[in-house]
């Protein structure tokens, strides 16, 4: 593909859709998205003008959590498609202007990996163990886990495995469902493999990756007790999250892709409260992006916004890397339904923080395209994930019997988990599933709300006021002026409940968290609103708007 006449290496100012494969389109009519589906819709992603895709893992999995169990790193799952496909979509994705970034996932395979199947076999002792964290059982007789770890998912972080004679053996430690036994990365063979499994995707093409729970692959050695330090955002030193050694490793991920022509990059999953912590991931030799949850999980408030972009321009741009801002993605509550609740005491980005809550989704879709209008005018990267063009909500009311997350049976069908944003999205059509699948009589593997004609790429595409239309006017725009992508910021003076900032050269985003419409605190001419209203109308509450300005 050929580079644009630019300083600016693309990544540091480019929007990235998120493909959820098994949700985007269906093209053999089975009721699961798959390439030749993604391939279908090659065009509207260009024509939304995002410049490139991010697809979840696509590789063969019992899809024990999503395909984030993954059981052969070089090959593509039955389920989306074939090898071959997925070159061809890989050549077709360039041909359209778009790049595509994978998804590789390195603190641990599934079950089904043949090194856990050969570890299985070769009993306490061996090599093939040693590529994974078995270790013998406390207790009498072993029958107490070796630590007190958690799973993300609940329930413990260890499971006990029995061994080839019948007997009672020895526990292996999974960070998430005991369908992903973690890797040892203290072990030379697992980081010559990860290499090598980059090299073979970046040999057919690949852009980059995203790197699942990057923070994650190091533990303390001896596996230590966490007591009261369990919880998903780790605090420092902790002994299984956002340990140091663990950036020797993207060092060399680094000099992997710094070897491609053009060089290939990488981006981040690190859940770390801590701008700090977060900034040590993108120093020069590492990795190139991480993702900025610090703002995805900010409130809609001026002040909890406004915080989130400060603390993050210092702290990462301070190391010289570009911040990725996003809003949403496949493991968190739609944002339309997160800011359709009270924001003042907000519990949480996850569904079951929010789902008691009283929730306005008129509200929440406002708020939603006034907060893409503020993203896309920050400084750095963006990722989009898929739907919320259409400004999908969350479906929080899917049958149990549906649910497919790890997190609804570990927590005793406690917890509903991450279902409700990975929903097939509605492309057409006045019932399901809305152009999602070839077959019009087509189960989509999760269902879709009745009420979802009114939010197909069909409907919206007809009104050019739609979230949709306004995506696009805003991403257009994001190319055309120079002031927006990589670079800074210069807040404006405003009230407390409007952020104002300015961006060289002449532009201008302002954006009223307030209860009340505010006169525009800015001179200039307004290029785009979030709202309907006339184009010179005051800001109304839950409103942005971008000017062109003479400054
Ligand atoms: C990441 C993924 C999530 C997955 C987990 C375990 O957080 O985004 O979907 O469940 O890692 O691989």
């Amino acid at each position: 593909m050929s580079e644009p006449q630019t300083t600016t290496p693309w990544w540091r100012d480019a929007v990235v859709y998120q493909v959820y494969i098994r949700s985007f389109r269906d093209g053999d009519g089975d009721g699961d998205g798959d390439i030749a589906g993604l391939r279908s819709r090659l065009a509207y992603l260009a024509d939304l003008n995002v410049d490139a895709i991010w697809i979840n893992p696509w590789y063969p999995s019992p899809m024990a959590d999503g395909g984030y169990d993954v059981a052969d790193y070089r090959d593509i799952s039955p389920m989306f498609g074939t090898m071959d496909e997925a070159e061809a979509l890989i050549t077709e994705a360039h041909g359209a202007g778009l790049r595509v970034l994978l998804d590789i996932v390195p603190n641990h395979t599934s079950d089904q990996h043949a090194w856990f199947q050969d570890a299985l076999a070769a009993g306490p002792g061996s090599p093939d163990r040693d590529r994974y964290i078995f270790r013998p059982g406390t207790g009498t007789d072993g029958d107490a886990p070796p630590n007190d770890w958690r799973s993300v998912f609940g329930g413990e972080a260890w499971t006990r495995v029995t061994e080839a004679d019948g007997s009672p053996g020895e526990w292996y430690l999974h960070l998430f469902a005991p369908e992903q036994p973690d890797l040892n990365w203290d072990d030379p063979r697992t980081r010559k493999e990860f290499e090598d499994i980059l090299r073979f995707w970046f040999d057919r093409g690949a852009d980059g990756f995203r790197i699942d729970v990057a923070h994650s692959l190091i533990k303390q050695e001896d596996l230590p007790d966490l007591g009261d330090r369990f919880g998903l955002l780790p605090s420092i030193d902790h002994p299984h999250w956002d340990r140091d050694e663990v950036h020797e490793v993207y060092r060399g991920w680094r000099k992997v892709a710094d070897s491609y022509d053009p060089p290939r990059v990488f981006v981040a999953e690190a859940w770390l409260d801590d701008p700090v912590r977060m900034a040590r991931y993108v120093r020069p030799d590492e990795l190139h992006t991480t993702f900025n949850f610090v703002f995805l999980e900010a409130p809609w408030r001026a002040d909890a916004m406004r915080s989130a972009v400060t603390r993050s321009l210092a702290e990462v741009g301070g190391v010289g890397a570009p911040i990725v801002w996003v809003l949403s993605n496949h493991d968190v509550a739609r944002h339309v339904s997160r800011f359709a609740r009270d924001q003042r005491n907000v519990a949480g980005f996850n569904l079951d923080a929010i789902m008691d809550l009283p929730a306005d989704l008129e509200l929440g879709l406002r708020r939603a395209r006034a907060a893409v209008l503020l993203m896309l005018a920050l400084p750095g990267s963006v990722y989009l994930y898929q739907g919320e063009e259409l400004g999908l909500p969350e479906v929080e009311d899917l049958p149990e019997v549906r649910l497919t997350d790890p997190t609804w049976r570990r927590s005793g069908n406690t917890v509903r988990g991450r279902d409700g944003c990975r929903v097939p999205l509605p492309w057409s059509g006045d019932a399901p599933p809305f152009g999602f699948s070839t077959d019009a009589a087509a189960t989509p593997w999760l269902p879709q709300p009745a009420g979802w004609h009114e939010r197909t790429v069909e409907t919206l595409d007809g009104d050019p006021a739609s979230i949709l239309n306004l995506y696009r006017s805003a991403l257009r725009l994001r190319r055309e002026l120079p002031a927006l992508g990589d670079g800074t910021l210069t807040w404006l003076d405003a009230d407390a409940d409007v952020l104002a900032f300015a961006r060289a050269p002449g532009f201008a985003c302002v954006v009223n968290f307030g209860a009340s419409p505010v006169p525009v605190p800015v001179d200039g001419r307004v290029l785009l609103r979030s709202d309907r209203e006339a184009i010179d109308a005051p800001l109304q509450p839950d409103t942005a708007v971008w000017l062109r300005t003479s400054a």
